[in-house]
């Protein structure tokens, strides 16, 4: 039997996760995120045992409340621990300020930390165990009007592999997850999907999943999703000159998409 915790499971790619992890025999899930009516609706819908928290985890008492839901519906076991709410707001510098990239830090960022923090304890005691933090290709090249969304991802990653070889002696496998452009609720990419030029670039949450499964205990550290993204990456160190010319150039904005929470 293995508890797995994934959150940001009311849609998207956690709720992808949660279905893919909900086939493997003998799993027990625990789901969070705010919306509990369609976490609700997907705990019944699984095959497996699955329970469910409402929690905004920005708030102070999340952490606790996640742990003693943990210890209460699933005896403090805790084999995976899947870090996935996230959201973006986009927005330049000028518009958006410090407090854009204050929200972006409390979600992506703070949150997961102080939630690790507060797992970490079981994650161990479980182990052999894993936490998979799912950031971006956004933590690794930034763009415009993405700044506030990529400090708190590239932030994310280099506390991610800090983690990886912590916990390695401790049995709990450290892995992260870098989306590209991924069709969900929260990050439509309407733009690129209207476009055929660009539609082929965008990838569905079910192929995040599989990788969210790849980098799970005893698995990978880092996984590109779809691969060829890392290439971006690569790029991004090996001719900073050349990407910085592309992303400041006309065809950049070939791929800024909107977000969900663009309003909010
Ligand atoms: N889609 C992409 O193109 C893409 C690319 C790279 C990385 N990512 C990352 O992938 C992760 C999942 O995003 P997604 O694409 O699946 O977007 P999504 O469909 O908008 O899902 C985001 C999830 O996070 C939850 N959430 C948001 N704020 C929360 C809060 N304060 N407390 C608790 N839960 C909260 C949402 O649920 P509630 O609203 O019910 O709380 C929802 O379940 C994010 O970390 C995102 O940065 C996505």
């Amino acid at each position: 039997m293995a508890v797995a915790l994934v959150t940001g499971a009311s849609t998207g790619i956690g709720k992808a996760t949660a279905i893919r992890l909900a086939r493997d025999p003998g799993t027990e899930l625990v789901l969070v995120a705010r919306r509990e009516e369609l976490l609700r609706e997907l705990a019944e819908s699984l095959p497996c045992r699955a329970t469910h928290l409402a929690a905004d985890l920005t708030a102070d008492d999340a952490p606790q409340r996640v742990r003693a839901h943990l210890e209460a519906e699933h005896g403090g076991k805790l084999q995976l621990l899947v870090n996935n709410a996230g959201a973006a707001w986009r927005g330049s510098f000028a518009e958006g300020g410090a407090a854009n990239v204050r929200r972006h830090m409390e979600l992506n960022f703070d949150a997961v930390v102080r939630l690790t923090e507060a797992l970490l304890p079981a994650l161990r005691t479980s182990a052999p165990s894993a936490i998979v933090n799912v950031a971006s290709t956004a933590g690794r090249v930034a763009r415009a009007r993405t700044g506030a969304y990529s400090a708190s991802k590239f932030a994310l990653i280099g506390w991610t592999d800090a983690l990886y070889a912590e916990e390695r002696p401790h049995g709990v496998h450290v892995g992260s997850v870098l989306p590209g452009f991924i069709a969900t609720e929260g990050f439509p990419a309407t733009e690129l999907r209207e476009r055929a030029l660009t539609r082929w670039i965008v990838s569905k949450p079910e192929r995040v999943a599989e990788a969210i499964v790849e980098a799970g205990p005893g698995g990978k550290a880092e996984r590109y999703v779809p691969r060829p993204y890392a290439l971006a990456a690569i790029a991004r160190i090996l001719a900073p000159h050349l990407v910085r010319r592309v992303l400041s150039g006309d065809s950049a904005a070939a791929l800024t998409t909107s977000t969900e929470s663009e309003g909010g």
